[in-house]
C-alpha cells in the first residue's frame, strides 16, 4: 500500500514519501513538527490507510518504558490476598492475574498486525527512547515474574511523535526514519481548511489567511498560532457570522481582527500585535 493522504487529511508529497519509506524499511517513523501540525492525526490516518487497528500510547513525564511492556500489579494482589483471608483465593495464587499487558505486548501478540503510536516521546526521561526501541528491535522481551518470553507475531508499524522539548539519544535516532512536518504554506493550508470547511467563502478565507500569516510572521511572538488554532478561529468566524470587512484593512483604519483570542494565547503577544496594528494605522 502507498499512503496518499485521505479526504480527511492533507499530506504533502514529502510526508507521503517519508511514511512509505518508514513502512518499507520497517523502521519507526519519528515525526516532529510544531504543535498542531497534524502529527497525531497522521498516525490515525496511516493506520486507517493500512487497514490496521491503532494502539495509542500517550507519554507523560512519569511514563517508564517498562509500562509499555507490562506492569506487575503488586498492590491489587496484596489487597486481594487480604480480602480472601487465610485460605487465599485461586486468583491470588496465580501471578498471571496481576500482570498488566502494556501496549507493546498487545501490539506484539495481536491477531493481526497493528499500528502503534507513541505520542510525545520527548516528555519522558532520557532513558525511555533507548529502552523502548531495544525491545521493539528484538521483537521479544522477558517477563521475569512469570518466567515467560513474549515474542512478536508481527512487527508493528510504529509512529513516534516529538514536540522537540528534549534532544533524543543517537542510538534511538539510528533506528528511526525521521520526518519534520514543515509548517504548511498558504496553498497547503487552503487545502487543509477545505477539508474542514468545504464551501467556505474564498474571499473570507483569503483575508483570514492573510491575517493569520501576518500574525505568524510577527517578530518576537512567544507562541505562534498553528493549524488547529486557525481552524478554531475560522469556525468562530463562521459561527458568529463575522462580516468580511471586519477582517479587511480599510484605507483609513486597520482593525484588530475579531476573536483574536483563538490565535494569540498570551498577553504579551496580544500587546505586540496591537502595537503593530497601531503603527500601521499611523503610517497610513
Ligand atoms: N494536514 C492536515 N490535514 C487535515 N487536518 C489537519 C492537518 N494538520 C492539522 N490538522 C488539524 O489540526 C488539528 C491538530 O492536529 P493534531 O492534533 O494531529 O496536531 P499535533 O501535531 O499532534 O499537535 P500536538 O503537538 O499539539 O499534539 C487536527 O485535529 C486537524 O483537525
Ligand atoms: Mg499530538
Amino acid at each position: 500500500m502507498k499512503f496518499q493522504g485521505s479526504d480527511q487529511y492533507v499530506a504533502t508529497p514529502d510526508l507521503m514519501l517519508a511514511v512509505n519509506a518508514a513502512v518499507t524499511l520497517k523502521r519507526p517513523l519519528l515525526v516532529k513538527g510544531e504543535p498542531g501540525t497534524g502529527k497525531t492525526m497522521l498516525a490515525e490516518e496511516v493506520a486507517t490507510a493500512l487497514g490496521m487497528p491503532l494502539l495509542q500510547w500517550h507519554i507523560k513525564s512519569t511514563t517508564k518504558a517498562q509500562q509499555g511492556l507490562y506492569e506487575y500489579d503488586a498492590v491489587s494482589r496484596l489487597r486481594d490476598s487480604q480480602l480472601a483471608g487465610v485460605e487465599g483465593g485461586a486468583k491470588v495464587k496465580d501471578i498471571h492475574n496481576y500482570i498488566v499487558k502494556g501496549v507493546l505486548w498487545q501490539a506484539f501478540t495481536a491477531e493481526q498486525p497493528v499500528a502503534l503510536h507513541i505520542d510525545e516521546i520527548d516528555q519522558a526521561d532520557i532513558e525511555f527512547p533507548n529502552d523502548l526501541l531495544r525491545e521493539n528491535d528484538r521483537r521479544e522481551f522477558y517477563v521475569y515474574e512469570t518466567r515467560e518470553l513474549v515474542q512478536a507475531r508481527h512487527r508493528p508499524v510504529v509512529f513516534i511523535t516529538s514536540n522537540n522539548e528534549k534532544e533524543l539519544p543517537d542510538a534511538f535516532l539510528r533506528r528511526c526514519f525521521f520526518h519534520y512536518i514543515k509548517f504548511p504554506d498558504a496553498d497547503t493550508m487552503r487545502a487543509i481548511v477545505d477539508v474542514h470547511f468545504p464551501g467556505l467563502k474564498q474571499e473570507l478565507l483569503g483575508h483570514a489567511l492573510k491575517t493569520f500569516y501576518d500574525i505568524r510572521n510577527l517578530p518576537g511572538l512567544k507562541k505562534k498560532p498553528s493549524t488547529s488554532e486557525l481552524l478554531d478561529w475560522l469556525k468562530l468566524l463562521v459561527a458568529e457570522d463575522i462580516p468580511l470587512d471586519a477582517l479587511q484593512s480599510k484605507d483609513d483604519k486597520v482593525a484588530i481582527p475579531p476573536l483574536v483570542g483563538a490565535l494569540l494565547k498570551n498577553e504579551q503577544d496580544v500587546t505586540l500585535f496591537e502595537k503593530l496594528v497601531f503603527m500601521q494605522r499611523h503610517n497610513r
